[in-house]
């Protein structure tokens, strides 16, 4: 582990990795992220995270199943329904980010075929030989997904320890029914979302792309 990454370092430094190299990570280094990961904060110390580390095997056929379903454009059944609309501004940024994601890769507008191959990627882990399958317990409200999220952000920051990247995906979590299924968890447990894991590949022409921000103007307001 390299300890001198400060936090400043990983916050600045992650970004969402989308091509690994396929070099399986050891299960004493996911642990150790994972016991890190868990010091997040939680709303009055409830920890509503439940994680499934899934590698090998069990990776090849849950990646087979949900690129199974995705190919097949199976209209997604996620616990948590993905948004429809935005906010107009927050709509905006979403365009730009598709636009230029697919601009970088000289991917048109119209080039549905390859936008589709993109698409799938996602069910492939982009090439990691490690996905998490964040689950939370039905008994838990929406207060609780604040805590997820900072947990899968810890995940994140940890992995960079480890000179490992993630990619968050929504795109995991939309067929939840046969996640379950295959890892034989509790329908009760619900699939908030995916993370791949694994050492980052910086010449796959998926990670030439640095998304933006909006400046701090945009979004502080200041009161003394
Ligand atoms: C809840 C959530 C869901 C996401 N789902 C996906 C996904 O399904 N596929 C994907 O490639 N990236 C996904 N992302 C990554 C975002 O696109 C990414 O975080 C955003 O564009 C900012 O880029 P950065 O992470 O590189 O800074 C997701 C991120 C979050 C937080």
């Amino acid at each position: 582990m390299d300890k001198t990454l400060g936090v400043l370092d990983a916050l600045e430094n992650r970004r969402s990795v989308r091509g690994f190299k396929p070099d399986p990570i050891d299960t004493a280094t996911i642990r150790a992220i994972l016991t890190i990961a868990s010091r997040s904060p939680s709303f009055t110390n409830t920890q509503p995270w439940e994680v499934a580390v899934v590698t090998g095997a069990t990776r090849d056929l849950l990646s087979q199943k949900l690129s199974e379903l995705a190919l097949a454009n199976t209209p997604a059944q996620a616990d948590m329904p993905p948004p429809t609309t935005w906010p107009q501004a927050a709509a905006e940024r979403s365009k730009v980010h598709n636009i230029n994601r697919f601009k970088h890769l000289g991917i048109g507008r119209e080039d549905t075929e390859k936008r589709n191959q993109m698409r799938m990627q996602n069910y492939q882990f982009y090439g990691a030989p490690c996905a998490l399958f964040i689950f939370m317990d039905e008994g838990f409200g929406p207060w609780s997904t604040m805590d997820v999220g900072g947990f899968t952000h810890s995940i994140s920051l940890a992995a960079q320890a480890f000179g490992l990247a993630t990619c968050m995906q929504a795109s995991l979590a939309y067929y939840p029914d046969t996640v379950r299924q295959c890892l034989a968890i509790a329908p009760t447990k619900k699939l908030l979302v995916g993370m791949s894991v694994g050492l980052p590949d910086w010449q796959a022409p998926l990670n030439a792309y640095q998304s933006a921000r909006m400046t701090l103007d945009e979004f502080v307001q200041w009161f003394d």
